[in-house]
């Protein structure tokens, strides 16, 4: 599908005081007029990929591992292995153009002029992040539908009625998985095009994170309860459902890449299941929501007593 729609009820918010009054969120703003690049020129895009190198750190390739996979001929390893590294980086482009969407709307709904001001800079980091992904992902030759559980939280991030629910959801929960996502690749991926794509990419969205914290630590406080708690219920809904640790979620569209192997994908998906159902494999693995975004949420005092259990529950340690 090309387009698609999305009725959301934003409330457009003038603000005619002009004057700093969130001096870091100023700050923020002159660093991020400083970092621009340009996803143009700043790249080496005169660089070969070599499909049969690790296009992904091997710690999220890990299709590898799995006898369905091993049971492939050689070459069809490295087709699948491709395949899986344009599904991933097919969720980030789709991302990317969620994060644009929503920091769009942001400019519009925050009520302070700092606020604003960045969001504006964020906007065109966001257009320069969707346009590496696609043109990195034009050379995998493939581009893969986004995932419905991910469109499914960004969607809410993107109708969702309080302005801090959105800074939340895309500012903390979204963009902390970004940059833990683009560090992981950045440190193992051989290949060095994606590797200086995810190392410029993560640079912003680390300045995105800093927004959504210094804006939210002062806003959540002031809050009325009421509010605060539909915010810490909306955050446990969305890391539940991009953590992908219910059995079985997640996994779906992602078979899309055995498609043509003759791999049977209830038999595929069995075995990642169990996999993931080892504590001990699942502790061993990098995890952008338990090491990046439960920090974060923590930080903003949105993990309280009163949601705590439900993380425990889905096999994070909260302290
Ligand atoms: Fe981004
Ligand atoms: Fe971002």
């Amino acid at each position: 599908m090309a387009i698609e729609d999305l009725a959301t009820t934003l409330t457009t918010v003038w603000k005619f005081d002009y004057e700093t009054k969130i001096k870091a969120l100023r700050e923020l703003y002159e660093v991020a007029k400083k970092e621009q690049w340009n996803a143009a020129a700043d790249i080496p895009w005169e660089l070969e990929i070599d499909p049969s190198g690790d296009i992904l750190d091997p710690r999220q390739d890990l299709f590898r591992e799995f006898d369905f996979v091993k049971a492939l001929p050689e070459s069809e390893q490295t087709n699948l292995a491709v395949g899986n590294a344009a599904w991933i980086l097919s969720q980030f482009l789709h991302g990317e153009q969620g994060a644009l969407l929503c920091c769009g709307q942001l400019i519009e709904v925050v009520p302070d002029i700092d606020g604003k001001l960045y969001a504006a800079t964020q906007v065109i980091d966001e257009a320069r992040h969707v346009e590496v992904f696609h043109r990195y992902l034009s050379r995998l030759d493939r581009v893969y539908p986004i995932d419905p559980t991910l469109q499914a939280v960004l969607n809410q991030i993107l109708q969702a009625d309080l302005w801090q629910m959105k800074c939340v959801g895309m500012q903390v929960i979204v963009e902390s998985l970004a940059m833990g996502s683009f560090k992981i690749m950045k440190e193992g991926s051989r290949d060095p095009l994606l590797r200086k794509i995810v190392e410029l990419t993560a640079h912003d969205e680390a300045r995105h994170v800093s927004y959504g914290l210094i804006y939210m630590k002062d806003e959540l406080p002031r809050l009325p309860d009421s509010d605060r708690h539909r915010i810490e219920d909306f955050a446990f809904a969305a890391v539940d459902a991009l953590s992908g640790r219910r059995p079985g979620t997640g996994l779906l569209s992602q078979m899309a890449i055995l498609d043509g192997t003759g791999v049977d994908k209830q038999v595929a998906i069995a075995e990642i299941v169990e996999k993931f159902a080892d504590p001990v494999f699942v502790a061993s693995q990098p995890d952008p929501i338990r090491d990046h975004v439960l920090p974060q949420l923590q930080r903003i005092g949105l993990i309280s007593e009163r949601t705590a259990p439900r993380y425990r529950e889905l096999g994070f340690e909260i302290a």
